[in-house]
């Protein structure tokens, strides 16, 4: 049994990667390390908790005894890194957060794998974002070769771990591999990013909060099918390099609210056009960068990854998830998201 350490397995995208792990591979004891944040949230993975090969252990990531004594008492043959602070809007509020479980955090493992871990045979897999890459006009994408520079408090954090895990590679020899994914969309989503945020406030009646002019545009990518990608680079994936993955699917934010209005209106039996009169225009993000786009090229043409659910088929299926998963949505968005919510959106 090789010991896949994979932290943040709590959250939206790690509580898919670990699901796709677990049941894939029985011969791997995927052990899930994450300190419950807001974000992490156990219930993502009821499914599978009693399974065999899985284990959870609850620590910080910034806590080097407790991942010290972690790695020393279990022999890791590879990292996933998923743990993280991950929403931009709580970067500008709070980026002091940002700085010590993504970068603080990241070079704690990053001590732990290259002295106790299995650096000849495994390696370390940062799991990172486009928002590094800054923002773009109306032409061009992203590839692995656009210079670094991000704009928010979280792309410069996650900028500064991936340089980090580059460093240790030029510097120690350390097998690595990172990925740079764009936006993701599907279940198990914490209702502060656009998606499952808008969803609770068209099924509670509540005014849907549009940045700026809504032309801001991202591109968006199943859950799953970057659970999938970062399956196939984890184990084909080339030490050193690194992958970008987006799923071709750019929207602008009104027109993406637009369709999950119209979408809502059938499901919840309202009149066409009920929803969208919730549409409030609102300040925009400070430093709100304009537009993501990916050229997954690299992962396409070398490791064979392609998205494999159409956006209009994985979109309904979210919204279904949501509507359908009413117990988790109402635990999520009770107690401290209240006030969240209250601090970010009211008055604004
Ligand atoms: P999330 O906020 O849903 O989950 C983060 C998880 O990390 C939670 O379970 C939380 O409890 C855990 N965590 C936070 N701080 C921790 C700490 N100090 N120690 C241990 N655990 C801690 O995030 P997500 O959207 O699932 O993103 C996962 C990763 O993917 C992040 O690294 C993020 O930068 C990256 N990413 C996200 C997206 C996206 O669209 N959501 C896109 C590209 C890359
Ligand atoms: P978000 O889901 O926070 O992801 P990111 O900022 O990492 O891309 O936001 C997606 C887009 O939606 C982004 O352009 C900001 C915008 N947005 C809103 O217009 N209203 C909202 O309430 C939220 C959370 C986001």
């Amino acid at each position: 049994m090789k010991n896949i350490l994979i932290t943040g397995g709590a959250g939206f995208i790690g509580s898919h990667v670990i699901r796709r792990f677990v049941t894939n591979y029985p011969d791997y004891n995927i052990i899930n390390l994450d300190s419950l944040t807001y974000a992490g949230n156990l219930e993502n993975l009821r499914d599978i908790e009693t399974f065999a090969n899985y284990e959870f252990v609850k620590c910080d990531i910034t806590d080097r005894a407790a991942i010290e004594a972690l790695f020393t008492s279990k022999k890791i043959h590879s990292v996933i890194h998923l743990a993280a602070e991950s929403h931009v809007d709580r970067s500008i509020t709070n980026p002091i957060d940002f700085v010590m479980t993504n970068v603080v955090g990241t070079v704690v493992l990053l001590n732990a794998f290259k002295a106790h871990g299995n650096v000849t045979e495994g390696r370390f897999y940062h799991v990172s974002t486009d928002e590094v890459y800054g923002t773009l006009g109306d032409d061009g994408k992203f590839t692995e070769e656009t210079p670094y520079d991000p704009n928010s408090p979280y792309s410069a954090s996650k900028a500064s771990s991936d340089h980090f895990v580059r460093a240790y590679h030029e510097t120690f020899k350390l097998p690595m591999v990172i990925s740079n994914c764009s936006n993701n969309y599907g279940s198990h989503q914490f209702p502060e990013k656009l998606i499952p945020l808008m969803i609770h406030n068209i099924k509670n009646n509540k005014p849907l909060p549009v940045y700026g002019k809504g032309e801001n545009i991202r591109d968006w990518l199943w859950v799953n099918d970057h659970a999938k990608a970062i399956d196939v680079i984890f184990h084909s994936g080339k030490n050193g390099e690194t992958y970008n993955i987006g799923g071709n699917n750019e929207w602008k934010n009104i027109d993406l609210v637009h369709k999950l209005c119209e979408i809502m209106d059938q499901k919840l039996g309202r009149d066409a056009g009920e929803s969208a009169k919730l549409i409030t225009y609102v300040t925009d993000r400070a430093g709100h960068d304009f537009r993501y786009a990916i050229d997954a090229s690299k992962l396409e043409n070398e490791l064979g990854w392609k998205p494999s659910v159409a956006f209009d088929q994985g979109f309904e299926k979210t919204i279904d998830w949501y509507l359908e998963n009413e117990a988790w949505l109402e635990n999520v968005t009770s107690g401290n998201y209240q006030a969240y919510y209250n601090n970010m959106y009211t008055n604004r």
